[in-house]
Parts: C-alpha cells; sequence; structure tokens
C-alpha cells in the first residue's frame, strides 16, 4: 500500500504550503501523488464545506456542523482515498479525522465516543501512516488566518470567527491526542520558517518511502 499522510493544525499554521511543497518533492522523485482535503475534497465535499465554513452560517449548530464533516469524509473516502490508495498513488490530505476531534470533540465539546463511533464509520478504520501536527500560538495562526481571508476577500470566516478560548481548545486537543498516538504523529514547531518545516517533514518522509518501496 502506499502513503496515506495527514497534516493537520491550528488556522493559519501553514499546513497548505507544506502540503504542496511536499507533493512537488515527492513528485519529482517520480512518486505518483493526490493532494486533496477535508472538507471539499470532492465535488459534493466543496458543496458541503460552503455551508460549513460560510461565515454567515452563524446558525448552524454543533451536531449538524459535525455531521456535516462526516458525510463530506465518508464521500472523500469513496471517491478520492481509496480509489487513489488503490492506484498506489500517495495521499497527501489537508485534515483528516483528527480535526473533527480537535474542533468538534475538543472545540465544540462533544461526546469524544460519538465523535470516534462516527469517524469510524466514515473511514471505515483507515488511519493514516502519517500526521504531521503543525503546532503554534493561537495569536500568531488566527492573525495569519484572519489576514489571509481579508487578503482574499474570502467568506470562508466561520471558525476564524470563533473567540480566542475556542481555537485554544482546539491546540490542546490537537497536543493531546498527539500525545496519546506519538508513533503516528509528528508534532513540527510551525513558527519556524517555510524551508524549516519542509525540511523537518521530508526527514520524516523519506525513511518512510524506503520502508513502503
Ligand atoms: P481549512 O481548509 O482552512 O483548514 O479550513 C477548514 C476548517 O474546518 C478549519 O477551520 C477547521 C474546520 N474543521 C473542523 O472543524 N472539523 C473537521 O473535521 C475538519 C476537517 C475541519
Amino acid at each position: 500500500m502506499p502513503l496515506f499522510l495527514t497534516f493537520e493544525g491550528g488556522e493559519g499554521s501553514g499546513k497548505t504550503t507544506q502540503i504542496q511543497r511536499l507533493a512537488e518533492a515527492l513528485q519529482k522523485r517520480g512518486l505518483p501523488c493526490v493532494l486533496t482535503r477535508e472538507p471539499g475534497g470532492t465535488e459534493i465535499g466543496a458543496e458541503i464545506r460552503k455551508i460549513l465554513l460560510d461565515s454567515k452560517n452563524s446558525r448552524l449548530g454543533p451536531l449538524a456542523e459535525l455531521m456535516l464533516y462526516a458525510a463530506d469524509r465518508a464521500q472523500h473516502l469513496g471517491e478520492t482515498i481509496r480509489p487513489a490508495l488503490r492506484a498506489g498513488k500517495t495521499v497527501l490530505c489537508d485534515r483528516f479525522a483528527d480535526a473533527t476531534v480537535a474542533y468538534q470533540g475538543f472545540g465544540r465539546g462533544l461526546d469524544l465516543q460519538l465523535i470516534s463511533d462516527l469517524n469510524e464509520l466514515a473511514t471505515g478504520g483507515l488511519k493514516p501512516d502519517r500526521t504531521f501536527l503543525l503546532d503554534l500560538p493561537v495569536e500568531i495562526g488566527l492573525a495569519r488566518a484572519k489576514a489571509r481571508l481579508a487578503r482574499q476577500k474570502s467568506s470562508e470566516g466561520r471558525f476564524e470567527a470563533e473567540a480566542h478560548a475556542f481555537h485554544e481548545k482546539v491546540r490542546q486537543g490537537y497536543l493531546r491526542l498527539s500525545q496519546e498516538e506519538p508513533g503516528r504523529f509528528r508534532v513540527v514547531d510551525a513558527t519556524l520558517d517555510v524551508e524549516a518545516i519542509h525540511r523537518r517533514i521530508l526527514q520524516e518522509v523519506e525513511p518512510l518511502l524506503e520502508a513502503k518501496p
């Protein structure tokens, strides 16, 4: 089986830049890979993403939010992730099941067992080979994310509008997950410069490529 790698972190942690850099590095080595994201890794998922992230949807309740993420994930697994892995492609995914534990579980305070059951249902138990957690202080990440939203005149600001305390719970949730599964998680200091973070990630991925030719 090819590799399944996921990238997690709070707002403005630089995941998207890093995932693109890694995809370029792998493609240069002749390794076919698929770069995808949650929510929104399929056409249907893109519709679900609009509902989830549009800042005008402030009335979306926590349970409906949770179920939309699970629906996006189920579609994504069936339409994108599993077919790509079956075709021998490495999958790089910008957020996955851990995001639901961190945001809806630790952030919103929804039942962690319910989230675990829904994740199991949506993923069929598929786990990433490695998860890179790009960790940085909330205030730095939020400032970056808000600046980007303004620059791009984007309406995807529903989570950026949440209070600092919400994002702090998400950060601590992610760190807890990384402690619970140290074999899978690699925590990367996202305050470092783009090159340094890329090198750190590549250092971790290279041995995996050798182990899984
Ligand atoms: P992003 O594409 O900028 O990472 O935005 C996705 C947003 O959705 C981000 O604020 C985190 C949030 N999210 C959840 O709350 N739960 C999830 O399961 C996922 C995948 C994302």
